[in-house]
């Protein structure tokens, strides 16, 4: 016999209770597919000097040396992990699996950082390089400048010292490990 609902619109408190419940305790599932996704960017290289997992891994380590918070430098971890599935919207990926983790300012800097990069690249293919600027006042705008100009753009070096997945394990576990909003993870029903 079936332990819940099969309609929702036949379901009791008692059983979203025990959902809710059972959510949490398999919260750490989150953490192990965010992890699968950064593994399996070492698949994916495209032309560029080092595989996503490296990149994603100096960025990670660049920031982490930069004394930036536990938020801030598992997001750079996982600021490309969208191009695990799809490169043309990756950020909007990679910032909607952060969101309900890291703080409103750091999501959005992972949700523009293409806008801040484009000051590095897009003149190549006659973009425009100050796409960063429609931006300018946003209470995240240093940070999203920090983590793209000191972090991200410069994370492409076969021959950076970068940290280990391993050593950021605990510190994504930890972030990924209660949505900071109990609310917004409700509404995923
Ligand atoms: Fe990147």
């Amino acid at each position: 016999m079936a332990t819940s609902f099969a309609r929702m619109d036949e379901s009791t408190r008692e059983q979203w209770e025990q959902i809710g419940r059972e959510s949490l305790r398999n919260q750490g599932r989150v953490a192990e597919r965010v992890l699968g996704l950064l593994r399996s960017l070492a698949q994916v290289t495209d032309g560029f000097a080092v595989d996503q997992l490296s990149h994603s891994l100096q960025t990670a380590t660049r920031a982490e040396r930069a004394g930036a918070d536990p938020e801030l430098v598992v997001a750079s971890l996982c600021h490309d992990i969208g191009k695990a599935i799809s490169g043309p919207n990756h950020p909007e990926i990679a910032a909607a699996i952060l969101r309900p983790y890291v703080r409103d300012e750091v999501h959005w800097a992972i949700q523009v950082h293409q806008d801040f990069q484009g000051r590095h690249y897009y003149h190549h293919f006659g973009m425009d390089r100050d796409a960063r600027e429609r931006h300018r006042g946003h209470p995240g705008f240093g940070l999203a400048e920090r983590f793209a100009d000191e972090w991200d753009q410069a994370a492409f070096d076969p021959d950076y010292d970068a940290l280990p997945l391993e050593h950021f394990e605990p510190l994504l576990r930890k972030v990924f490990a209660v949505p900071r909003d109990y609310v917004a993870s409700a509404r995923q029903g």
